[in-house]
């Protein structure tokens, strides 16, 4: 789907982020696989990346990252009528991590439940989000993305070990006066599904015993490089805006060349792109709202700047969001 917002101005009011405190290095890695920090570095451009202690789920880390947002935002969190979780690593299949955070942040009225769009995850549930507030059957959003993969990786495959990290990133969306979501554009093929999937994960394997992460790395990469160009593209396209319109570019960060590459097409230069795949690695559905706060805290959003985000992942899935940041929502937030 691809459209333009139908002209309510809705945005984000509230930001924050968590990352778990233990850091884990390219070089630690290289002690438990047949890896090396050179090779790491050179192939995907990440140096270190946060791991969840073995207690920690997923509402562990999103908690704190909704916490702070709903500070910023100011709000009382009785008044959230919406709650949307983008995570493949929910604490559990059900209940969702949506009704826990919902519970455990004192949202009594509001309607909380996951969703699934891989790495795309955050940009699915904003689009979700904001398409009930502009349609008047919510009033305030809380929009978490969020994963712990450390969970779900096999730690000893190399090809995929090295890749990902845990983190979560939240946001609250509200009407606002000035400022707000212009346009979504989102997409999945199936077809290619099985280049990036969890094998024993639900009702058609139940019983695998292959509980981990499987991808095709090289198929991945041709996939990502693809459509963060076309998905960027088409959304500025709609939106009767170029990229020299656009202030910030935040990519999904999965892989430094995957954002060079993008960036290079699409044209880009590189004071306009927020990276720090390199101190996270892939946190999945957390890695926008954490770019964005990283963003936000180096005082690069300010009113009326014009980001663009940008995610791919398994599904396969894509998407990308065209926003005009708002006055209300230019503190720092981490
Ligand atoms: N350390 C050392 N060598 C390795 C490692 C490693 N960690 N992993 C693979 N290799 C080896 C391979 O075995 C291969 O060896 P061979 O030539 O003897 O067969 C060699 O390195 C080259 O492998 P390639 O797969 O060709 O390496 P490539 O340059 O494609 O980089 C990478 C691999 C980094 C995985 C890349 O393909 C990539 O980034 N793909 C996209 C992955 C991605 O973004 N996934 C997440 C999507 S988002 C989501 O929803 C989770």
């Amino acid at each position: 789907m691809i459209a333009q917002t139908n002209g309510a101005r809705i945005s984000v009011t509230g930001l924050g982020c968590y990352v778990p405190e233990r850091v884990l290095t390219n070089d630690e890695l290289a002690a438990l696989v047949d890896t090396s920090d050179e090779w790491i570095r050179e192939r995907t451009g990440i140096r270190e990346r946060r791991i969840a202690a073995d207690e920690q789920a997923l509402t562990d880390i999103a908690l704190p990252a909704a916490r702070r947002a709903l500070e910023m935002a100011g709000i009382d969190p009785a008044t959230v009528d919406l709650v949307v979780v983008a995570t493949v690593t929910p604490d559990m299949a059900f209940p969702s991590a949506g009704a826990l955070i919902a519970d455990e942040l004192g949202m009594p009225d509001a309607a909380a439940y996951d969703l699934s769009a891989g790495c795309t995850g955050f940009v699915y549930a904003i689009a979700q989000a904001h398409a009930m507030l502009a349609a008047g059957l919510a009033r305030r959003a809380l929009v978490v993305g969020g994963d712990v993969l450390s969970k779900i990786l096999d730690w000893t495959d190399r090809s995929t070990l090295v890749l990902f990290g845990d983190g979560a990133g939240a946001v609250v969306l509200e009407q606002v006066d000035d400022g707000g979501f212009i346009g979504f554009e989102l997409g999945a093929d199936g077809g290619g599904g099985a280049n990036l999937w969890l094998p024993g994960s639900g009702s058609r394997r139940f019983d695998e015993p292959e509980r981990f992460v499987k991808m095709n790395g090289r198929e991945v990469f041709k996939f990502a490089t693809r459509v963060m160009v076309s998905s960027a593209e088409a959304i500025l396209t709609e939106c009767g805006k170029t990229v020299e319109d656009v202030d910030l570019y935040v990519p999904h960060q999965a892989n430094v060349r995957i954002i060079d590459h993008a960036a290079r097409k699409l044209g880009f230069p590189q004071e306009k792109i927020v990276v720090n795949v390199d101190r996270y690695g892939n946190t999945s559905s957390g890695s926008i709202p954490l770019a964005l706060a990283d963003a936000a805290d180096e005082g690069r959003l300010g009113p009326g700047t014009l980001v663009l985000l940008t995610g791919m992942g398994a599904g396969l899935t894509w998407g990308s969001a065209l926003i005009e940041w708002t006055t209300s929502s230019t503190g720092a937030f981490v």
